[in-house]
């Protein structure tokens, strides 16, 4: 069999760890040739199409980033010489031209939905979850999020030491997306005094309350981890109002009004983490910073849980590809990797419950949610 492999949406430590797992299963196990893609479907649109032997995986393991190169480009809006194209039968076309049996796509909730137009344009698809916001349906967990978990705890430890010489409040912002679980996870982690997340809408008030509280019990000093999903009551009820209006709009006009709207909202919400601090200090009186720990969650080399993973979860997809189980995300479910349908991981976000054991263990020990 030849099979074709590509990275897509944002990058996240693990990639080249699940290329290398996928790859040398795929030729050292079942005797498969590999051709990747560069630079997401945007490669396989635009046939850019590299032979990948058993040597091209040695020594990337441990690399960040991906070899492949990654973008967010989706096939069916294709930005070309300034025109946007719907590619999908073209990249389909290609994937025949260069005789592949299969194309294996590493990617989250956004590559899904591409990866779904792939498998309905006729080609054997199967996808690998990968994401630090481990927001992605049909899988416990994706690689990336581990790695991503580890650094922004160390960061939130290493703000606590400076928040406590100062006696000040500290704001850390993380990523996630629309949802909390790299903020909970690095949260509970590094023991932050309250964390806020998308799944739940805060008040100052309350967020306001738990520092006054650690201020009356000799601690004047406060780390919290903000999502960078997390809203207010106010603005997280307004946000959702506007997505709703995109989603039920009927005509293009009323969908296009609807999405000016959200794009509004959005950028009048993009600075929450400051305004949440400016409040917070005329609050509590203490000084108060933030702290973007942005793309340096995303970077470097992955931790030994996420190679273990990623190293899983190719290899079991060189096993479905070899035994035709096509239309599928390599789903992480306990101590087994299985298929999951492409239709059931499209579309779909994996929140945090908010009976989640994570959310009640953070009350359990005293930690605000703002709530
Ligand atoms: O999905 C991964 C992620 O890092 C999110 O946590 C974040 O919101 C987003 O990507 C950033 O996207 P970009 O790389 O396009 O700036």
């Amino acid at each position: 069999m030849r099979v074709g492999i590509l990275t897509a949406g944002g990058d996240s430590p693990g990639l080249n760890a699940a290329i290398r797992g996928f790859g040398k299963a795929a030729i050292g196990a079942y005797g498969m040739e590999l051709v990747g893609f560069r630079d997401g479907f945007t490669g396989l649109a635009l046939n850019r199409a590299v032979e990948l032997p058993a040597a091209a995986l040695s020594g990337i393991l441990t690399l960040g980033g991906t070899i492949l190169g990654t973008s967010r480009d989706k096939l069916h809006k294709l930005s070309l010489d300034g025109q946007v194209r719907d590619m999908t039968t073209q990249a389909a076309a290609n994937v025949r031209a260069n005789r592949l049996d299969a194309v294996v796509v590493l990617g989250g909730a956004g590559t899904a939905k591409n990866a779904k137009r792939l498998m309905d344009a006729g080609v054997n698809v199967v996808m690998l979850p990968k994401t630090i916001d481990n927001d992605i349906v049909g899988t416990d967990t994706s690689f990336g999020f581990a790695t991503a978990m580890e650094i922004a705890t160390d960061a939130i430890d290493r703000l606590h030491s400076t928040a406590h010489s100062h006696h000040r409040v500290i704001l850390a912002e993380l990523m996630g997306h629309r949802v909390g679980w790299l903020t909970l996870g690095a949260g509970i982690s590094g023991g932050a005094d309250v964390i806020l997340l998308p799944e739940i809408p805060y008040d100052v008030d309350n967020v306001a309350a738990t520092v006054h509280s650690r201020i009356e019990r000799g601690s004047a000093f406060s780390v919290i981890a903000v999502a960078e999903g997390a809203r207010d009551v106010h603005d997280s009820a307004e946000y959702a109002e506007a997505r709703a209006m995109v989603k039920s709009a009927v005509t293009s006009t009323e969908r296009k009004a609807a999405k000016a709207h959200l794009a509004v909202v959005e950028s009048a919400q993009r600075e929450h983490t400051f305004k949440l601090a400016h409040e917070l200090e005329r609050a509590t009186g203490l000084e108060t910073r933030v702290t973007i720990l942005g793309y340096v969650q995303r970077g470097g080399s992955p931790g030994a849980a996420d190679r273990m993973l990623a190293t899983r979860v190719g290899a079991a997809a060189a096993a479905m590809v070899n035994d035709g189980v096509f239309g599928v995300m390599a789903g992480v479910h306990g101590n087994a990797v299985e298929p999951v349908p492409l239709s059931d991981v499209a579309d779909r976000t994996k929140t945090v419950p908010l009976d989640h054991d994570w959310i009640s263990t953070a009350r359990k020990v005293g930690t605000g949610l703002g709530d």
